[in-house]
């Protein structure tokens, strides 16, 4: 049977694991010269409905560096842009390639999608996921501090699809999880329910609170994200005042761990969410994270395609 990557929750602990070994691998492999065509003649159409830098070219530079050949699909350029189905579009494309990644508004489009095609589906983002981010970050946070289970990451900033995808992964991996959100922008009910049941079935904890002083306080990882997400432009100034205090500062990082680490997904918006202090100092870990994003995702690909 077919398997896709549609959010966080689809992976079990050894799933998420074996990704991570296999991308820790295949990093190790890039960077001695190995050639590793493990998806020799494969093709990956890659559906892009919002923008993207880092995700568009780490799935088109990985999927040479496997062996095959990525096509970029415009969905302003696709028939989709014009009305024609979803479900319609999969079965065509299912007969031409042999995976999808796609990046788009609803979550429930891709499951859509991935209802009706043959082949496996992965998300390159939704309003409610961002999967193949968290595995670089949990990949990057392995090779920082060699280990996931028992550490304390910390989330400060809005409940949108970075915060939703990691409390699912972080809870996964064996990490707890504090989440720092203002009231009005929490995440979905359903990721807390979740969130909960996972954290208790594996002895771990979870929270969420106001403050992000509470969120941070002995943390060994702080991520954020932007305040305001791709689609939510309109209400950038409405969020710049609700998210104010709700930054990743030299005075927060003060209450996490001496060698707390710092994520970004980027892009990042200095002074908002991160001061330029911060992102600098940090910025090692977090260009690292970025670069993650090639070899995690070449594991992912390897795992559902080969
Ligand atoms: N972090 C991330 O997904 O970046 P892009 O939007 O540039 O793909
Ligand atoms: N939350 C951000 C992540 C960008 C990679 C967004 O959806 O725009």
């Amino acid at each position: 049977m077919k398997k896709d990557l549609l959010k966080m929750e689809d992976l079990s602990k050894d799933e998420l694991l074996d990704i991570l070994n296999i991308a820790d691998q295949l990093k190790y492999e890039l960077k001695h010269g190995i050639k590793h065509h493990h998806l020799d003649g494969k093709t990956l159409g890659m559906i892009f409905e919002k923008s993207s830098t880092r995700t568009r070219v780490s799935f088109e530079t990985g999927m040479y560096q496997l062996g095959g050949y990525p096509l970029f699909l415009s969905s302003n350029d696709l028939q989709i842009g014009r009305g024609e189905p979803i479900q319609d579009t999969a079965r065509v494309l299912s007969r031409y390639l042999n995976a999808i990644m796609i990046r788009t508004f609803s979550q429930e489009e891709v499951e859509s999608l991935a209802e009706c095609s043959d082949i496996p589906i992965i998300n390159g983002l939704t309003d409610d996921e961002h999967p193949c981010q968290v595995l670089a970050d949990l990949m990057t946070i392995r090779e920082s501090k060699n280990i996931l289970d028992g550490l304390k990451v910390a989330y400060i900033g809005d409940g949108n699809n970075m915060s939703q995808s990691l409390l699912i992964g972080c809870l996964t991996s064996g990490m707890n999880i504090s989440l720092a959100i203002p009231n009005n922008y929490m995440i979905k009910e359903d990721y807390i329910n979740k969130g909960m049941q996972i954290a208790e079935n594996n002895n771990l904890y979870f929270n969420i609170v106001n403050d992000p002083k509470e969120a941070a306080k002995d943390a060994d990882v702080i991520i954020t994200d932007v305040w305001a997400s791709m689609g939510k432009e309109k209400e950038v100034n409405e969020r710049i005042k609700a998210f104010k205090g709700y930054q990743v500062n030299a005075e927060l990082m003060k209450l996490a761990k001496k060698d707390a680490i710092v994520l970004h997904c980027l892009p990042a918006h200095r002074e908002e969410e991160i001061t330029e202090e911060i992102l600098e100092k940090h910025s090692d870990t977090i260009f690292e994270e970025a670069e993650n994003r090639l070899h995690v995702q070449k594991a992912i690909l390897v795992k559902l395609m080969k």
